[in-house]
């Protein structure tokens, strides 16, 4: 990875919620991003008719509903791949999902020692791989292939956060900005190429781990040459990710594949919050119960395409929801793969 010398240097942006940093200037995520309320538009609504009239084993609650026969195959022994589940909240979510004791469990991370201790408490699968490396995420995901003919829920949560001091601009393995290229084009690529396993595997859910934390694409700047900060960087990053959520989302309607996107909690107690110096607002386990809602959840059976505040349906920055922006940000993507 190289390491080049920062360009520019701007104070980095803020927003109450996300960066509660004293002292800090405005941002670029709008007060809806934040605060507003949830989507209230159409959304692409897939998988909820019944396949068969098998009797529903889930909690008698849930049982009235017709698409009962199919999620409950998510319930009962799922595949469910988790990127970043070497630390923080992709290991909390590996460990929420292992006391099941019924799920497949793929873990993936790129710390050897680290990974191999997740699996010992999960009993999950490994699979290493630096993100930082599109090769590294297609090898990734034709390792899963290789040894899975199905799979239920990817969960695209590893990602790299930004420092307390600050670092300079850094570039992946194939010279992408660092935090585009792990937070944003490594999902993108992963998700794209694992298609094939969550299409057999439908009814079948990708669940984004994004943040509050949004500012819009530089389409002048595609590389952020211009006025880095880590923070800012990390911000394109997840309203990235988010618009391509929306836009798979549509583009799977029909294939009982759902795509959401969530903002977990806010600094929770992990590596990323410690080192971007803030303090701890929220607790690990509300980040994994949104999280986990998002994996399994019964009420969540064919909602696809929105974007959730914890276990809320939030709003992200207003221009996830123009077409325009998000077919710009899809041809500059194209144009990195
Ligand atoms: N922390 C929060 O309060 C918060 C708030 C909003 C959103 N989020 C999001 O939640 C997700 C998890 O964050 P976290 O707080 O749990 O962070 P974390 O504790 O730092 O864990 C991040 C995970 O991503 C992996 N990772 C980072 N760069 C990688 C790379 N190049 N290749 C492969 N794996 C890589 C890490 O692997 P290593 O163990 O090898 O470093 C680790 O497993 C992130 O997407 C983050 O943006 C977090």
């Amino acid at each position: 990875m190289t390491v080049l010398p920062m360009v520019g240097s701007v104070p980095p942006p803020v927003n109450r919620r996300f960066l509660a940093r004293p002292g800090n200037g405005p941002d670029g995520v709008g007060e809806h991003a934040l605060h507003g309320r949830g989507r209230t538009g159409s959304h692409p609504v897939s998988g909820v008719q019944a396949r068969s009239s098998s009797r529903c084993l889930l909690p008698s609650s849930a049982g009235r509903h017709p698409w009962c026969p199919r999620i409950r195959k998510v319930y009962d022994m799922a595949t469910i791949l988790i990127t970043g589940a070497s630390d923080g909240l992709g290991r909390a979510l590996a460990e929420d999902l292992a006391a099941d004791g019924r799920h497949t469990l793929l873990l993936h991370g790129r710390d050897h020692d680290r990974l191999r201790e997740v699996a010992v408490a999960t009993g999950g699968e490994t699979y290493r791989a630096d993100l930082a490396s599109l090769a590294g995420v297609r090898r990734l995901a034709a390792d899963v292939a290789a040894r899975h003919d199905r799979l239920d829920v990817l969960v695209n949560n590893a990602g790299v956060g930004f420092h307390a001091e600050g670092t300079r601009r850094q570039t992946s393995a194939d010279g992408h900005e660092l935090r585009l290229a792990v937070n944003y084009l490594a999902p993108v690529v992963l998700t794209r190429e694992l298609l094939p396993l969550l299409r057999r595997s439908a009814p079948s859910r990708i669940v984004n781990v994004a943040s509050v934390g949004q500012q819009p694409f530089d389409f002048d700047d595609p590389g952020h040459t211009r006025e880095y900060t880590d923070v800012a960087a990390y911000c394109r990053s997840k309203l990235a990710l988010v618009c391509h959520g929306f836009d798979l989302a549509g583009e799977l309607s029909d294939s009982g594949i759902t795509v959401n996107s969530l903002h977990p909690a806010s600094f929770m107690p992990t590596t990323m919050s410690r080192r971007s110096g803030m303090d701890v607002v929220d607790t690990l386990e509300q980040g994994v119960a949104a999280t986990r809602r998002l994996v399994d959840a019964p009420e969540l059976a064919g909602v696809t395409g929105r974007y959730f505040d914890g276990e809320k349906e939030g709003r992200a920055a207003a221009e996830a929801y123009d077409p325009e922006y998000r077919r710009s940000l899809a041809e500059v993507t194209a144009s990195l793969l």
